[in-house]
């Protein structure tokens, strides 16, 4: 798929059919994410795939209980997701993972796939109850989870805003 028609065509979906992401389309999702740019090319970011329901859902479960979510809060459903996590004194953390989610999030949609940015992680990386699932799925104890990618194939019904302001740019040429 063409570059610009993916990046403005890319939107997000919350509705997901049960197909299964094959891996190398995964593989390939993962890989853009690591090609990312980052501050001073550190590479910081480590990416954590996970294609478990259960262990989707007992992501979703630490969650529900940290922010007091419903018991249908699970990230709706996806197929995979994937955690972008660096170390905490990382200064350029949050940059560093926002560019690796859009990469993600753009490759995704180039191979057919919807996605979705969760922020739900943000700021309670540290509660004992959301670092042991953290723990559980390899997430290195000192970092933190900027941001989480939802994964799957869009269901029918999935809604796409394409309501986008043009009236942002200043030009001065
Ligand atoms: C930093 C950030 C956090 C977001 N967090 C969530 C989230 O937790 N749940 C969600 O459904 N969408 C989340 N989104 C998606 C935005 O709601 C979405 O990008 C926005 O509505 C524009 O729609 P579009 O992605 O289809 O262009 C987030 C997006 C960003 C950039």
């Amino acid at each position: 798929m063409d570059a610009i028609k993916c990046l403005l065509e890319r939107r997000s979906i919350r509705s997901f059919t049960d197909r299964k992401i094959e891996k190398n389309d995964l593989e390939t999702i993962v890989k853009a994410a690591y090609h990312a740019p980052s501050a001073m090319n550190r590479q910081l970011c480590r990416f954590t795939v996970v294609q478990n329901a259960e262990v989707i859902e007992a992501l979703a479960q630490c969650l529900r209980v940290k922010l007091g979510r419903d018991e249908g809060y699970c990230f709706y459903r996806p197929n995979a997701v994937i955690l972008c996590s660096t170390p905490r004194d990382n200064a350029h953390g949050i940059e560093d993972c926002a560019v690796a989610m859009e990469n993600i999030m753009l490759a995704a949609h180039a191979l057919g796939i919807g996605s979705v940015w969760i922020n739900q992680f943000k700021g309670v990386c540290d509660d004992p109850g959301v670092r042991a699932e953290l723990n559980k799925i390899g997430v290195p104890e000192n970092n933190l989870v900027w941001g989480m990618a939802a994964l799957g194939y869009a269901a029918d019904d999935a809604v796409r805003n394409f309501d986008k302001n043009p009236d942002v740019v200043n030009w001065v040429m």
